[in-house]
């Protein structure tokens, strides 16, 4: 039998990679859990994020997962490298891949990240980009009311345009940056709003393309690859309130996924 690929997130923002590892991995069974009811992760303590991904992780090896992917920041800033070294299937996040698209983007070096606290607090974007191309500037900006803002499914309208333009307001006063990271899995569901806040000149990347690539390859490498056509049935699982879980998987899906559970950690 074909082994699922899973994937995490503190709540919904991990659907965003869901989607294009679905994409661009048809034949994959996806098993998604986001963590919904302790969300947001990027406001909480450092042991706080490592114990709650662990217990998502624990939760996902019992159903026989091939492969692990971190689609969460926080979580990969903090617990990629112990998960990689304790795991025995691959495991990859969304950092590298977010700073290799960034730097394939930008003209003239200048880049700005944009993500949770605990994210920025822990200079991942910055190691990662800097490891690649030393020469670049980074400039990192914490915003901390986009999460809770996605969660409850304001995405658009004024609410949002408000809570994105107060936010931004120091990295687009002092920008020169022409590439914009997405460093939070949550925010492309806010991307429309964030490019007509920050202008059409600046370059918006998530990091949900090059994450299903690096998915896609691994798997390959390891001849873990389902590359026979079939009928998959994704399952999500959320510990937090189906309704809204629902809700939004219907406006990034287009139509509410037949199988969506609660559970509880
Ligand atoms: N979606 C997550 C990320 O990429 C975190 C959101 C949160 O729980 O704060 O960082």
């Amino acid at each position: 039998m074909e082994r699922p690929i899973g994937v995490i997130d503190s709540g919904v923002g991990g659907l965003t990679v869901a989607q294009e590892l679905m994409r661009q991995l048809p034949n994959e069974q996806l098993i998604y859990l986001g963590d919904t009811l302790r969300c947001p992760y990027g406001s909480r303590t450092k042991d706080e994020i490592i114990q709650f991904t662990w217990e998502m992780v624990h939760f996902l090896l019992k159903k026989d997962i091939k492969m692990l992917v971190i689609a969460c920041n926080t979580a990969t800033a903090y617990t990629l490298n112990s998960l990689q070294q304790q795991l025995s299937i691959p495991v990859i996040g969304v950092i590298k891949p977010g700073a290799r698209a960034a730097i394939k983007t930008t003209k003239n070096n200048d880049i700005g990240v944009i993500g949770t606290e605990a994210t920025v607090s822990s200079k991942a974007y910055e190691t990662a980009l800097k490891q690649i191309k030393p020469e670049i500037n980074v400039q990192s900006l914490a915003c901390p009311l986009f999460v809770p803002m996605v969660e409850k499914g304001v995405l658009e309208g004024e609410e949002a345009k408000k809570t994105v333009e107060q936010s931004l307001k120091s990295i687009i006063k002092e920008r020169n940056m022409d590439t914009l990271v997405l460093g939070c899995t949550h925010y492309p569901l806010l991307k429309g709003t964030i490019q007509s806040v920050i202008g059409n000149d600046v370059t918006i990347i998530s990091s949900s393309d090059e994450t299903a690539r690096e998915a896609s390859a691994i798997l390959e490498v390891h001849h873990l690859l389902s590359t026979r056509p079939r009928q998959v049935q994704h399952i999500f699982y959320t510990t937090g309130e189906l309704d809204i879980f629902k809700q939004i998987t219907k406006v990034i899906f287009k139509k509410t996924p037949k199988h969506i559970r609660k559970i509880r950690l």
